[in-house]
């Protein structure tokens, strides 16, 4: 077996996705969960790009303890040095940095010669050199690259202090024999390779960013860029929870390990989906809702008969236990904190008495407290949004017979302000309360309820698109009652539209 490093960028190129914005502290919590997946370094971010990208990183660099923690640069000076301030307090600390190598890059995004290109890297990273533990260079849209311009450019920053050689597909291009070859032509073609680890970094355009990561494996790449739920730029990057159980049900085949507890995957992408406010797909691998459930006949008389006739994996190898009923309405703070641990969940004092008050109101209207309850309920605690906006309460009139009348109290930054509106419906009737209020004019593009826990109070949970100036905010609310639930979703989504704006400033443009 050979080890291999899981290199993650939920942080980074996942926070890249349109939509996936995430405050400082919710950065923060995801981080301190990264660690207790198991993950060997976290890219933490792109510090110079904007105040509240750099917080982030320092936040992350100062107190989250074990893998090593990375941070984001173009080649340039400027760049590093943000980088270097953000991150110098963490255990092990790693620049990354890029520039474009591409024929179409290098022509029209930098306008620089190959030769500039070569100079600007080993300058980068010679500056660099002194800084930081390690030095991992990427050759952004490396795939789309002549391999003899490569070989050329890897020597150079290799002896420039770089250990850690970064291969992305950068637009999911390639094809899994083609990355194959390009990883193993490196491996052979660059004389002091020998000096560095090769990395591959795999977008997702056209679906072969997971088989695309393990033909690199395949090839001698030892670390994988990966993102929970496979979040990133456009269709997102190869999934970390696919990649590891790849690795681990076909051991036999890869021969390859991770340091991944495979146990504490699905509750990390639960927390993720929390708190970007995005539903996980009911048939994504190994943490959607449908990708251990059976439901043909057939299917299900095999499974009763062998379990492996229809099942490669078991839904407790990914943390998925079978649902029982754990609490109750007269189970105390104690009881509810023991649960919570059991279940892997690592909650600060007080968000554990935020949960135990949000437990206490669902036990008074369900009687049966299931883990997937508790599970949503840490989530909807790790993952509270900014809040711009709170919903102090609403109101809603409606019959068969009557225009729907909705009032709605929300506080903009501690000042209340009260509105009441119409709609065709009692949900949208308490929307457009709601852009009254906040003064944010909404346009409702897409609305889902789904029952996301068992029984007959259980916990609703609406997800939402919606357009504010031309772009896509999502939002999430859960409840047991569904207009509550909406309330909250579009509440969610305009807190969203406001971190956008205040997150806003450059992404990893070069
Ligand atoms: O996809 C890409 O090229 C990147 C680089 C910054 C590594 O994310
Ligand atoms: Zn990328």
């Amino acid at each position: 077996m050979e080890k291999i490093y899981i290199f993650d960028t939920t942080l980074r190129d996942g926070e890249q996705a349109p939509g996936a914005s995430m405050t400082i502290d919710q950065k923060y919590e995801f981080a301190l969960q990264l660690a207790r997946l198991g993950v060997d370094i976290i890219e933490a971010g792109f510090p110079v790009s904007s105040p509240h990208q750099f917080e982030a990183c320092r936040l992350i660099a100062q107190n989250v303890k074990g893998p090593v923690i990375a941070g984001l640069a173009r080649a340039v000076e400027k760049d590093i040095d943000a980088v270097h301030d953000a991150i110098k307090a963490a255990e092990t600390t790693r620049l990354h940095t890029f520039i474009a190598t591409s024929p179409i890059h290098m022509e029209y995004k930098l306008k620089m010669t190959p030769d500039q290109v070569v100079e600007n890297a080993v300058k980068a990273v010679s500056y660099a050199r002194n800084k930081f533990a390690q030095i991992e260079f990427s050759p952004e849209d490396g795939t789309r690259s002549n391999l003899e311009f490569l070989y050329r450019i890897i020597e150079a920053v290799i002896d420039a202090g770089a250990s850690v050689i970064n291969i992305p597909d950068t637009v999911g291009y390639t094809m899994p024999d083609e990355i194959g070859h390009f990883i193993s032509s490196i491996k052979n073609n660059v004389p002091n390779i020998d000096k560095a680890i090769i990395s591959i970094h795999c977008h997702n355009d056209l679906g072969m960013a997971v088989a695309n990561t393990l033909s690199a494996l395949k090839n001698g790449a030892r670390q994988a860029e990966v993102s929970m739920n496979g979040i990133g730029e456009r269709a997102g990057n190869a999934a970390l929870e696919e990649l590891v159980m790849s690795l681990n049900v076909r051991k036999d085949l890869h021969q390859i390990e991770t340091n991944i507890d495979a146990k504490q995957l699905y509750y990390t992408s639960k927390m993720l989906s929390t708190i970007i406010a995005s539903p996980i797909p009911r048939n994504k691998p190994i943490v959607g809702a449908n990708a251990f459930s059976h439901e043909s006949g057939i299917h299900q008389h095999g499974m009763l008969s062998h379990r492996e006739t229809y099942e490669i994996m078991t839904p407790e190898s990914v943390g998925r236990e079978a649902s029982e009923i754990v609490l109750g309405r007269h189970s105390g703070l104690h009881g509810f904190t023991k649960r919570v641990k059991e279940l892997g969940i690592a909650l600060s004092d007080e968000q554990i008495s935020n949960a135990f008050k949000v437990f206490l109101s669902l036990a008074d209207r369900k009687k049966e407290v299931f883990d997937e309850d508790i599970l949503q309920i840490a989530g909807s605690v790790l993952g509270t949004e900014s809040k711009f906006y709170t919903l102090d309460y609403f109101n809603v009139t409606s019959g068969n017979a009557a225009i729907p009348t909705a009032t709605v109290r929300i506080k903009v930054d501690d000042e209340a302000h009260e509105e009441a509106a119409t709609g065709d419906g009692s949900v949208s009737a308490i929307f457009h309360a709601i852009d009254k209020a906040t003064g944010v004019k909404g346009k409702l593009e897409e609305y889902h309820v789904n029952a996301i826990t068992s029984g007959k109070q259980a916990i609703g949970e609406v997800s939402l698109n919606v357009s504010i100036n031309g772009t896509s905010f999502s939002g999430k609310g859960s409840s047991t009652d569904v207009l509550k639930a909406s309330a909250r979703a579009y509440i969610s989504a305009l807190n969203r539209y406001k971190l956008a704006a205040e997150n806003g400033g450059l992404k990893n443009e070069s």
